[in-house]
């Protein structure tokens, strides 16, 4: 990759959103240069890239965003143009086991990067241009009752690790925009779903324990409420605000796909009826319903999420494309293509 020519810097971009991005963008700007570092975690997986290792304008440095020799290394080699910051510890139930990861990599690797980006955009007189996006969740939010939604001045009231230090780097974020004016804008968006998801999120678990006939586990009543989006419509939504967004505004970002726990499993296994009925005729089960088992509920488990994304779609124009029924019936069916690629 040419140093000296303007890239793009993704963070954590061999994770689920992160690996789907990158994918979108080097498709819709084959010209660009995109540089992504990531610890390769037991989130991250190079083999979420194989597309973008054959685009000429892409490569990819294994390391650590809390590393701050390393972050202003790439800074002072490469003419960073922007910042797309995915990288995060994501799993609510590992922040309950243990929060120090996620303060680390979640508050401290923010900060490391804005540090170094305002550093490097500082000496170069393009402080106020550059832009740092920085990706962040609804769930900073907190919980909500059976009604109403989360807008933009909501105030934060994160309700378990995770959350709490997704809430901290948001808040990082915005005092280095209001503070050293940098060009700063977070997006917060509801539950992804789609290909590449790491199988200890609710819907690959669903259908990984389908597959191998194995109880799917529902927390509690499987009562609570996510907002689901496609993953795709989410990184059309970033395409957007990082082009377009307005300087320190957030934009939350959602699906208009309100679903109980318990409805996506029982959907999921509606599909994996149909697609593979061998399965089933070969054990005892008549329906993949059947596995569904009802466990003790996680800690401090939100009881319901649910976005308005109005201000985007106002200003920019932004609406998901696909249902999600659809989106659903291709997720299903590339985790069972995976699965046949390890079991065949
Ligand atoms: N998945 C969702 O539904 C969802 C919803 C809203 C917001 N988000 C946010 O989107 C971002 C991406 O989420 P995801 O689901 O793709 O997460 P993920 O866990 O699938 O991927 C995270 C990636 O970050 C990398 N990483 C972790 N620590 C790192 C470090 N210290 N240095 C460099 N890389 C590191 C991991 O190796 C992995 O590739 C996160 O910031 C998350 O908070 C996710």
């Amino acid at each position: 990759m040419n140093k000296q020519k303007p890239t793009l810097l993704v963070t954590g971009g061999a994770g689920f959103i992160g690996s789907n991005f990158i994918t979108y963008f080097l498709e819709k700007y084959p010209d660009e240069l995109l540089l992504n570092i990531d610890k390769l975690t037991y989130a991250g997986s190079t083999a979420n890239l194989d597309e973008a290792e054959k685009h000429q304008g892409y490569d990819f440095i294994n390391g650590d965003i809390t590393d701050e020799t390393l972050i202003n290394r790439i800074f002072t080699d490469f003419d960073i143009s922007g910042v797309i910051h995915f990288a995060a510890e994501s799993h609510v139930d590992r922040s309950i086991q243990d929060a120090k990861q996620f303060v680390e990599t979640n508050v401290i690797g923010t900060t490391v990067l804005m540090q170094a980006a305002r550093n490097a955009w500082e000496k170069q007189d393009v402080l106020t241009e550059r832009r740092f996006h920085h990706i962040s969740t609804d769930e900073v939010y907190g919980s909500l009752g059976a009604t109403g939604k989360f807008h933009e001045l909501t105030p934060y009231d994160p309700r378990n690790p995770y959350s709490a230090s997704k809430a901290g780097a948001n808040l990082l974020v915005k005092s280095f925009g209001s503070t050293f004016g940098m060009n700063v804008v977070i997006s917060s968006c509801s539950n992804n779903y789609g290909p590449r998801q790491h199988k200890e999120k609710l819907i690959p678990t669903i259908i990984a324990n389908a597959l191998a006939l194995q109880p799917i586990p529902i927390y509690g009543d499987g009562q609570h409420i996510r907002d689901w989006l496609y993953v795709e419509d989410h990184c059309r939504a970033l395409d957007l605000i990082y082009h377009h967004g307005n300087r320190l505004e957030t934009y939350n970002i959602g699906g208009g796909n309100e679903r109980t726990n318990i409805t996506i499993a029982t959907e999921i296994c509606d599909i994996l009826d149909q697609l593979k009925p061998e399965i089933k005729a070969h054990s005892s089960i008549h329906s993949f319903k059947e596995l569904i088992l009802f466990t003790t509920d996680r800690q401090g488990h939100d009881r319901r999420y649910a976005v308005d994304d109005t201000k985007l779609r106002q200003s920019l124009g932004w609406q998901p494309v696909v249902s999600f029924k659809s989106g659903l019936k291709q997720t299903v069916a590339w985790y069972v293509n995976q699965w046949e690629k390890v079991i065949l």
